[in-house]
């Protein structure tokens, strides 16, 4: 199963193993950062990652990577390997829950994902979605349950989906103290509304969409998030706004990049989004390994010697 777009056709505190001292990394006191040399650029390296870094890595021209986690121990591989954001996102409805939509997933389901991650990343700045039906009511909903993300899970920080019109929902969580990803673009949540997955921000929707980018920004967003949105546009909004922007099928100009994790690894059984590049052959590794100890166990070559009090 593809992640997110089954039919994107249109598209068009677990302690970590590994400590930065152990990987070479550069370490610096908590909340700070080091500059790190890459190919002979200087990168900037927080110990801990913020809101505000992503900010310093646009201003430095310096990209930023951000993958969907939903437990420990993906998240602590991610964290360890140097991703600076994860998101626990609703697409926990699809590649953990196996729905076919975002749409059913609850405030108490996402909960769980998002415990677990915070449990296993320390470094990592960890941002959760708010489900479809949770905030879109009132500012005040956005709030109670983005308070409810913060304190019973530990995130930091909420992404929302929306348009302009939610600007009202940002400007009120931004107001309590809650740092805020904007979606705009093709939001998954929306996509009965939007005719399915398809590409945003085409010809004449295009000013709509850095209108959309703009509110974000202007009600107090730290980052927006732009999903199947053509390039030349994506790299016009990032231009026109001076927050970080993160982009998924959104081509190269943008601050950081997304993928859901599962689509990067493998995991999934269907056609991936064009979007995605795939790393690993997860589902392959994962049914050889299976099918190895299957046999194993039904020929009684498992358990061994070795394996044996
Ligand atoms: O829920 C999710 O995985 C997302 C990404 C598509 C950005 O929102």
């Amino acid at each position: 199963m593809s992640s997110l777009s089954p039919d994107s056709s249109a598209s068009a505190e677990r302690p970590s193993t590994s400590s930065a001292a152990a990987s070479g990394r550069p370490t610096g006191p908590d909340g700070g950062e080091q500059r790190a040399s890459n190919a002979g650029q200087e990168r900037i390296h927080p110990k801990k990652v913020r809101t505000l870094h992503l900010q310093k890595f646009k201003d430095a021209g310096q990209k930023f990577g951000m993958l969907t986690a939903y437990d420990a121990e993906m998240a602590s591989i991610f964290n360890d390997v140097g991703i600076e954001v994860l998101l626990v996102g609703d697409s926990a409805s699809n590649v953990m829950m196996g729905r076919s939509t975002t749409l059913p997933i609850t405030v108490d389901e996402l909960l769980v994902f998002a415990k677990s991650v915070v449990n296993g990343a320390q470094r990592s700045l960890i941002v959760v979605d708010l489900p479809f039906g949770s905030y879109e009511a009132s500012p005040q909903q956005a709030v109670e349950t983005a308070v409810r993300f913060m304190k019973e899970a530990g995130v930091h920080a909420v992404k929302v989906e929306g348009d302009a019109s939610i600007s009202g929902h940002i400007q009120a969580l931004v107001s309590a103290g809650i740092p805020v990803m904007a979606h705009v673009g093709f939001t998954p949540q929306s996509e009965h509304a939007l005719g399915g997955y398809r590409v945003q921000g085409r010809g004449e929707t295009s000013d709509r969409l850095l209108q959309d980018a703009l509110a974000a920004q202007e009600a107090g967003a730290f980052c927006v998030l732009m999903e199947m949105v053509p390039a030349a546009v994506a790299a016009e909004v990032d231009a026109a706004l001076h927050v970080p922007t993160v982009g998924i099928g959104a081509g190269s100009a943008t601050t950081g990049q997304v993928l859901v994790w599962q689509d990067v690894l493998g995991l999934g059984s269907g056609r991936s989004p064009r979007f995605v590049k795939q790393y690993a052959d997860l589902r392959g590794v994962v049914t050889d390994a299976v099918a190895q100890y299957h046999h194993d166990v039904i020929s009684g070559e498992f358990p061994a010697q070795e394996h044996t009090f």
